[in-house]
């Protein structure tokens, strides 16, 4: 995990700077996980969605308001049947499982990603939930779910050509704010900070517009090893990041 500035005294920054409004995390290593335990892949999924769960607590209990979590990306079609089985069972899972409780708690579910290619059963669940949990307050829990980055933008785009065509604007009207009001992620803030477990560097087409000026943090642990002590140290890391949006700081 990348350490905060040296020149930053740590206590003195973590105490003034607020923890991030909105986390997202790259859940990724579930099936390295599994594969060093020798278990099956679908074990590390499932272990996948026991830490989805406290890190939700987690987020709610430490004061994050928005949480996004990447579950299923529109790149994930490509890997074997059985397993793409296996991820949106735990899905249905988790949402029969889980959803009472989390509407207890006060967290707003909101699914991101496009419907095509899901199952009518899924899209009814994850609807329901959706509609169940609409007006809570305490955390937005967004699960990127069928979700790629570059989709979402050619989604934002063919609606704005759409509305264009229709009359409704004019080419010039087409700005940043434009965009995002129509993106998958448009009800929360962008996001501050983007975690991702396993050690791989990348984004693997992950919130590509809203994470722009996202911090990024990436972990040495498979995500089933996640817990609410990895979240504080990210988010204790986070405070002493001197963010200066292309200005010169403070
Ligand atoms: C993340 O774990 C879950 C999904 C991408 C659905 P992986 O399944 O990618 O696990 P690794 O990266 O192969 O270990
Ligand atoms: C990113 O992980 C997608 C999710 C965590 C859902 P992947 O394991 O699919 O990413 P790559 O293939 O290593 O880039
Ligand atoms: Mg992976």
């Amino acid at each position: 995990m990348s350490e905060p500035s040296p020149s930053l005294d740590r206590t003195a920054v973590a105490d003034i700077r607020p923890p991030p409004r909105h986390l997202a995390i790259i859940m990724d290593g579930n099936g390295r996980w599994a594969k060093a335990r020798g278990l099956p892949r679908a074990m590390g999924h499932r272990e996948g969605v026991e830490a989805l769960r406290r890190t939700v607590d987690a987020a709610a209990a430490l004061g994050i308001a928005h949480l996004t979590v990447f579950s299923f990306s529109t790149e994930n079609w490509n890997r074997p049947q059985a397993e793409i089985d296996a991820l949106f069972d735990l899905l249905r899972m988790f949402v029969k499982r889980d959803l009472a409780q989390l509407h207890r708690d006060g967290v707003r579910i909101r699914i991101i990603g496009s419907r095509h290619g899901l199952s009518p059963d899924i899209l009814e669940l994850i609807d329901e939930a959706v509609s169940l949990t609409r007006n809570n307050t305490r955390l937005t829990l967004n699960i990127a779910f069928n979700y790629g980055g570059r989709g979402e933008i050619v989604a934002a785009a063919q609606s704005l050509a759409r509305a264009v065509q229709n009359g409704e604007m004019k080419p010039e009207d087409i700005d940043e704010k434009a965009v995002s009001r129509l993106l998958w992620t448009s009800e929360s803030p962008d996001p501050d900070l983007v975690i991702r477990t396993s050690g791989e560097l990348r984004l693997s087409n992950f919130l590509l517009w809203s994470g722009a000026y996202s911090e990024l943090m990436f972990m040495d642990i498979w995500w089933p090893d996640f817990n609410r002590e990895w979240m504080e140290k990210a988010i204790d890391a986070f405070r002493c990041r001197d963010r200066r949006f292309g200005g010169l700081g403070v």
